[in-house]
């Protein structure tokens, strides 16, 4: 048996107006939870047991999953009453998990699109006699991310969070958010208070003389921290960049949803996924983006890189690029909205032409 920990508890406050009514990790990309995408792959790496971690919004995770005998796993719900961060909600689970002390237990971040070696993280995890095994990735330019430098043996020699300048960055390895755990070390984290696994108990278990081995593997990653992220996560799933059982076999330039009606002379390509329900009109141009269930662009309109909420309608002739509209929000005929527009939940913007700046 080797059990799993998904950490889906977290605000995703930069993911709004999109979280606001849905968990980060329960947001649709390419119209399925990344939670769920996330399974899939655990499941075709062997993993057989998935406890998550949630806290925010926890109900939504348990009606969705249910016990998990759809997903082949089986599926334990541990909820945090008060979020306790990332190390804090990996041994807030503890108690339910079933592996020996020596067991491997892998960990997830709930936000994270991979497509790295897990089995092999796993092997590698064992062969070096690992504590904890992080999975890296390498990345152009790593001053929003973890930096963890490793040596020739690929052990880590330090955790710098955020480096303020390209000058201080000593590596392109970044924590990709995925761990694998020797099981005894995640009872020694300190319990009841809030813990970061990334500037406390890494560091910690460094300084304590631990064995902490990265797996740098340069398969597809990304983070869906922000609004644009989750709209390239949903692209590269549908164009098959990212891979996911759980769309084998239906990859290709755009993904419709039965149910979805589009209209015979509009265009969809670039990885577009289209909800069911949603309505495309005649001519419009839908292009990289992610068209929530009931979605409606209507004629003319040209969508590019963006995401359009539950039920939220694009008038006739509007433009929006590397734009997020709420649910049920409208964007009124021939309205532009520009990169990094976001545009709230139930809000209708009327005819005059709006322009944002960018506000990534
Ligand atoms: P932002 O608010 O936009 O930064 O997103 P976030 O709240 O999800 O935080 P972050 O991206 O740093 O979290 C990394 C992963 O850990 C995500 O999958 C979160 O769901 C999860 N996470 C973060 N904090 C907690 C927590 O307190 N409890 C649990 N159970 N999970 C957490």
């Amino acid at each position: 048996m080797l059990e799993a920990v998904l950490l889906v508890g977290g605000q995703g406050t930069r993911l709004r107006p999109l979280t606001v009514t849905t968990p980060k990790p329960m947001l649709p990309v390419a119209g399925v939870p990344c939670t769920e995408h996330q399974i899939a792959r655990a499941r075709a790496a062997g993993v057989t047991r998935v406890v998550l971690g949630t806290s925010y919004k926890p109900e939504v995770f348990v009606e969705h999953f249910g016990d998990g005998s759809r997903y082949g796993v089986e599926l334990v719900y541990v909820t945090e009453e008060v979020p306790l961060g990332t190390g804090g909600a990996i041994r807030h689970v503890a108690p339910h998990l079933q592996s020996g002390p020596d067991d491997p237990v892998l960990v997830f971040n709930g936000d994270v699109l991979s497509g790295h070696d897990i089995a092999g993280q796993v092997e590698r995890w064992r062969t070096s006699g690992s504590d904890v095994s992080l999975y890296l990735t390498k990345v152009e330019d790593p001053r929003a991310y973890g930096l963890v430098p490793t040596d020739a043996e690929a052990r880590v020699q330090a955790f710098l969070e955020k480096p303020a300048t390209l000058a201080d960055c000593v590596t392109d390895q970044i924590n990709a958010g995925c761990y694998v755990f020797r099981r005894s070390v995640i009872d020694a984290i300190p319990s009841g208070r809030p813990v970061s696994v990334e500037r406390e108990t890494f560091p910690a278990l460094l300084a304590a003389g631990a064995t902490v081995t990265g797996f740098v593997d340069d398969g597809y990653w990304l983070d869906l921290g922000t609004p644009l992220a989750f709209v390239q996560g949903s692209r590269d799933l549908v164009l098959g960049l990212a891979p996911s059982p759980v769309l084998a076999g239906r990859t290709g330039d755009a993904l419709v949803i039965p149910g979805a009606e589009v209209a015979w002379d509009a265009t969809l390509s670039g990885g577009t996924f289209v909800g069911a329900g949603a309505t495309v009109g005649s001519r419009a141009v839908v292009t990289g983006s992610t068209l929530f269930e009931g979605a409606v662009v209507a004629a003319g309109a040209v969508v590019r890189d963006s995401a359009v909420g539950h039920g939220a309608i694009i008038g006739s002739g509007a433009v929006l690029e590397g734009v997020v509209v709420g649910d049920r929000a409208v964007v009124g005929p021939g309205n532009e909205l520009v990169r990094g527009a976001r545009v709230w939940p139930g809000v209708a913007l009327g005819d005059t032409a709006v322009r944002f700046s960018s506000d990534r």
